[in-house]
């Protein structure tokens, strides 16, 4: 349980009465009773507020307000404040302020706006942590830390402070120069360091610029990756310094922050490890499937290895930066919020509670909408879920999500895929790993999206999508895996180099080579609109149809004792394997060495977890119908979602039980659901 002081799913969300008169704090009180928000997030943006300059520290605000929500019984996640620093600092200390990737020295302005590398920001923002965590440890409302929001949201620092820690940290991390030099092949283009201080930050006017595509562009790899690993670790070591001074007064008080899904900027697996509980902000884009947040979420939960996380920050109707800002229709709300509880979040909280009169979120949807009152769509819709998380009690509290099959996902595989010059720019490593997510999803296949370190044993199927860069050991994690009976698959582009880019020498896919029994000599790209067919040699069979489409990406391989299951149908290596698998030990090895087609996908992936024994969670797979099963002692309780328009019938074949929320039995082992409903079963 996050905080057993409250033993229900928490329901609430960022609130800001800094931002308003005090008249209106008592409204907000009588407002969150009628709509059941039992924890609020307090002072996310509160630094210039709670110390107006150097020396003068004035909490009064705070303190009255914490104490009235502790006599509604409201519990409050505390913010730190420190996303956004006074303007004071900024004029006084211009340490504070980011170099930007052209090398302007940044004016005072926006949020998230400081250099994780000036001691004036450390040096403050612990200072104001210390003097939270002090003056509120005994405060009977407080429930969880938020230190910090959003890390990373802003640009990247480039500035002497950044580029003197970035050197050491690379003194940190190699050693000597000799081995950098060596680890970054800086004998390319008359790049070889004779001094520590020839090293420079890799922006504009260095190594890098903004390629096309949204891509970064970059002469040399090894050096923007190393920036990228120093700049995740150096807003890390904000987070930690501010943690540790909390941890001083509230040892037993949970912190977090809020992460951000798959956020390239920050390597989540590092940052997890130092968080008592995850908690994440989700904004799915306009035109994102539910199988996208759905991914996330599992990301986020996977995080700490299954631990239940804290879905921090979702709309309750529009937000207000996209081009246009389209309203959550009538149940999408309650659906996406239960979407999260059905992949692990214990709690269920929003941006934001009432609309803001100014500035550039005025138009983000709230809770309390600008009319100010109870009578609104959006606050009658909040109001009904807040009673049901009531009605559900502790019921779901600390319930495990229940899956057979992962995903590999890796941050630095992410940034190295994305700015390697070639063979493609249009691989997109998130949306390709979420195209073997989808094909999961739609077959109604549970999966973990796991780091690289996770624990592999206990699952039938493992995936890893584009595992262009294989760290030290993870070949051999991967053939010990495979060997005592799991299920590998790996993709085109995987194999390719170690943890510094550099390519792995002897044929691709390099340390991956021996497991797959197969070795890829060239890798063709596809413009797009190209294609290719991948031809199954067995034809028609087991669900897959004899043939596909593919592109992107095709590599040329031949085999190494590996069983080749189909090939290219054109251009000139027409006949050569494009599916091969190879047997080792009790388990097995897929290679699919081109991009193909969803359909495949979907075909194949239902029918390696077939073979290997994973069925979907309900039997009939049903096209927009999501299903889930969160276990606690011994008791599951079945997810059913509809993100359908339309009213339907879903098929539990087998399973029976009955509703949590309306104790209705399940009859004929069928549910009807309405458009956008959410069904829970406690199956028997
Ligand atoms: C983020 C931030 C919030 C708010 C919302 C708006 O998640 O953490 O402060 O700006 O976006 O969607
Ligand atoms: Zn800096």
């Amino acid at each position: 349980m996050i905080n057993s002081n409250k033993s229900k799913i928490w329901y609430g969300g960022d609130y800001n009465p800094e931002q308003w008169d005090k008249a209106v704090w008592d409204e907000d009180l009588r407002l969150f009773k009628l709509a059941g928000i039992d924890v609020v997030t307090l002072n996310v943006f509160g630094w210039a507020k709670n110390q107006p300059d150097e020396d003068t520290y004035d909490f009064g605000w705070l303190d009255e307000v914490m104490d009235k929500l502790d006599a509604d019984g409201v519990g409050v996640c505390l913010g730190t404040s420190t996303a956004a620093h006074p303007a004071w600092m900024a004029r006084k200390y211009p340490d504070v302020l980011q170099v930007d990737f052209n090398g302007h020295k940044r004016k005072f302005g926006g949020r998230h706006n400081f250099c994780p590398n000036s001691p004036t920001y450390r040096k403050y923002a612990v200072r104001m942590a210390e003097k939270l965590s002090e003056r509120y440890k005994d405060h009977p409302s407080l429930l969880v830390w938020h230190i910090n929001n959003e890390y990373g949201g802003a640009g990247t620092c480039y500035c002497d402070n950044c580029e003197a820690a970035f050197r050491q940290w690379l003194k940190e991390r190699y050693g000597t120069l000799e081995a950098l030099n060596h680890a970054w092949n800086t004998a390319f283009w008359s790049h070889i360091f004779y001094d520590w201080e020839d090293i420079v930050a890799p922006n504009a006017l260095s190594e890098e610029w903004n390629a096309a595509n949204g891509r970064m562009g970059t002469y040399f790899e090894s050096i923007s990756l190393d920036y990228m690993r120093f700049y995740s670790a150096s807003i890390l070591e904000c987070f930690k310094l501010e943690a540790e001074a909390i941890k001083r007064y509230t040892p037993n008080i949970p912190v977090t922050t809020n992460l951000m899904g798959a956020f390239k900027k920050l390597d989540y697996h590092q940052w997890a490890k130092h968080m008592d509980v995850v908690s994440w902000d989700n904004y799915p884009g306009p035109d994102a499937p539910p199988s996208y947040p759905a991914m996330m979420h599992d990301l986020m939960r996977s995080l700490k290895d299954g631990q239940p996380f804290m879905l921090m920050e979702q709309t309750p109707s529009q937000v207000n930066y996209h081009p246009a800002n389209s309203l959550k229709p009538p149940g999408a709300m309650r659906l996406r919020s239960y979407q999260a509880v059905a992949r692990g979040a214990d709690t269920v909280l929003f941006f934001q509670m009432r609309r803001s009169v100014g500035a550039c979120e005025k138009f983000h949807g709230a809770v309390i909408e600008h009319a100010g009152h109870e009578n609104t769509r959006v606050f009658r819709e909040c109001a009904e879920l807040g009673k049901e998380l009531t009605a559900l009690g502790d019921t779901l509290l600390d319930a495990r999500f229940k899956a057979k099959v992962a995903i590999l996902f890796d941050w630095n595989n992410w940034w190295a895929v994305e700015m390697t010059s070639g063979p493609t720019f249009a691989l997109k490593y998130v949306d390709e790993v979420h195209k073997y997510y989808a094909a999961l999803y739609r077959s109604g296949i549970a999966a973990d999206m796991i780091s690289v370190e996770a624990d592999l044993s206990k699952y039938d199927v493992v995936i890893a999508p584009v595992m262009y860069m294989v760290k030290q050991g993870v070949a051999d994690k991967l053939e010990q895996y495979t060997t005592n009976g799991g299920a590998l698959i790996t993709t085109y582009f995987s194999g390719i180099v170690n943890e510094n880019d550099q390519v792995t020498l002897g044929g691709y896919p390099g340390e991956l080579r021996k497991l797959l029994g197969i070795w890829a000599e060239e890798i063709d790209a596809l413009p797009s609109g190209r294609h290719n067919r991948i031809i199954l040699t067995e034809g028609e069979s087991g669900g897959l149809k004899p043939e596909y489409e593919c592109g992107m990406l095709c590599d040329l391989i031949h085999t190494e004792g590996a069983e080749v299951k189909a090939v290219y149908g054109d251009n000139f290596y027409r006949g050569m394997p494009a599916l091969t698998v190879n047997k080792v030990g009790t388990g097995e090895a897929w290679y699919l060495a081109t991009s193909p087609e969803s359909a495949f996908l979907q075909d194949w992936i239902s029918q390696v977890c077939a073979s290997r024994g994973v069925i979907p969670v309900v039997p009939k797979a049903v096209e927009g119908v999501e299903a889930t099963i969160r276990s606690k002692d011994g008791q599951d309780y079945l997810f059913v979602l509809n993100h359908n328009e339309t009213p339907l019938t879903v098929d539990l074949g087998t399973l029976t039980g009955s509703n949590l929320l309306t104790g209705r039995p399940v009859l004929d082992g069928k549910i009807e659901l309405a458009e956008y409903d959410v069904q829970i079963i406690k199956l028997t």
